[in-house]
């Protein structure tokens, strides 16, 4: 039989992305319209395990679509991954009667969701929400599209400064595992090279590259690195191997850091995540458990959490073929 679904609980997990806010929104609003109390679960499931929650109705969302970070904090919990963490969450969740949650997060934060639903048969449904767009099952997760915007006004603004002085600049950006944020900035800002974890592009390629840009007449290079990038040097290292190797540049290198996971959400994160709440919180209350919500071809589908962990988002190859063409 099916169980009715009265509470339902909604936490973000893992690192932050813009978008999260407009997500938590739209799970309370929905549970709301369906008649369902909804409580917030505070900093991920370290929250869950400490038993901090709040009960969350259509006003308490108001007014945070637009702000970048999430109103419930996150945490990237070690306790969880122990089976006395997740016990005590559980109990917790009961002594509380939430008898459901959804997840906004990554792929960690759904493996935990998955076991969790296996040991306590309890419903759970996830959101993708991460700069990195490293989920399988969602053509875009929630915050990367905001990322990609920041991302290309900051290369730009970094262009200006490298063509006043002629110089070549490596810009390391987020992307641990992947390098969606790299490849579409590097197109998008008109990089010279594009070094992503997907491909080792080499250092004797890459110092070809920059010596036929140079060679070009150009007056500034832009090579934009992925943090996960493969080379087997880090941005720093690419400097001065540059230095040692090729005297016409003047080198200098740019972290991005944490500035790419802030910042209001752009309409197209924010439109993402409410239909995601939407279809996360329906779904869970159709009796549907232990999926992700997604975007594909512009419809919210759900793919089960292990296919959403185990498999993989690949790079888009003909974007890297765009790039080369571009930066003749
Ligand atoms: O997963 C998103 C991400 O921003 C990665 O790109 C980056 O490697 C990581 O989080 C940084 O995590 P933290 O904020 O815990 O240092």
């Amino acid at each position: 039989m099916l169980q009715t679904i009265k509470k339902i609980g909604v936490l973000t997990s893992g690192g932050d992305a813009p978008g999260m806010n407009a997500a938590i929104r739209s799970v309370v609003r929905t549970c709301a319209f369906h008649n369902k109390k909804c409580y917030g679960i505070y900093r991920g499931y370290e929250g869950m395990i400490d038993g901090d929650f709040i009960e969350m109705d259509a006003r308490s969302v108001k007014g945070i679509i637009n702000k970048g970070g999430t109103v419930l904090k996150s945490a990237r919990s070690k306790a969880f991954r122990t089976v006395e963490g997740r016990k005590k969450a559980y109990e917790q969740l009961r002594k509380a009667g939430i008898d459901a949650f959804v997840v906004i997060g990554g792929d960690g934060s759904f493996t935990g969701a998955m076991v969790f639903n296996k040991e306590f048969n309890f419903p759970v449904m996830g959101i993708p929400g991460t700069i990195d767009n490293d989920i399988f099952g969602t053509t875009h997760t929630l915050g990367y599209d905001t990322a990609l915007n920041t991302v290309v006004e900051v290369v730009d603004k970094i262009r200006d400064t490298a063509s006043s002085h002629n110089r070549l600049f490596f810009i390391e950006v987020m992307g641990r595992d992947v390098g969606h944020i790299a490849v579409n900035v590097g197109v998008g800002a008109g990089a010279e090279e594009i070094l992503i974890p997907e491909e080792d592009l080499g250092l004797d390629r890459l110092l070809e590259s920059l010596r036929r840009s140079k060679a070009s007449g150009k007056s500034s290079s832009i090579v934009i690195v992925a943090e996960g990038d493969k080379i087997g040097k880090n941005v720093f290292e690419l400097k001065d191997y540059v230095d040692e190797n090729m005297s016409e540049y003047e080198v200098r290198v740019s972290v991005l850091g944490h500035m790419q996971r802030g910042g209001s959400p752009s309409c197209f994160d924010r439109v993402l995540a409410s239909r995601m709440g939407v279809k996360a919180v329906e779904s869970l209350i159709t009796g549907k458990s232990n999926y992700m919500v997604g975007l594909k071809n512009d419809i919210m589908e759900l793919t089960p959490f292990d296919q959403a962990v185990k498999g993989k988002s690949k790079i888009n190859k003909e974007l890297l073929r765009v790039s080369d063409i571009m930066s003749i």
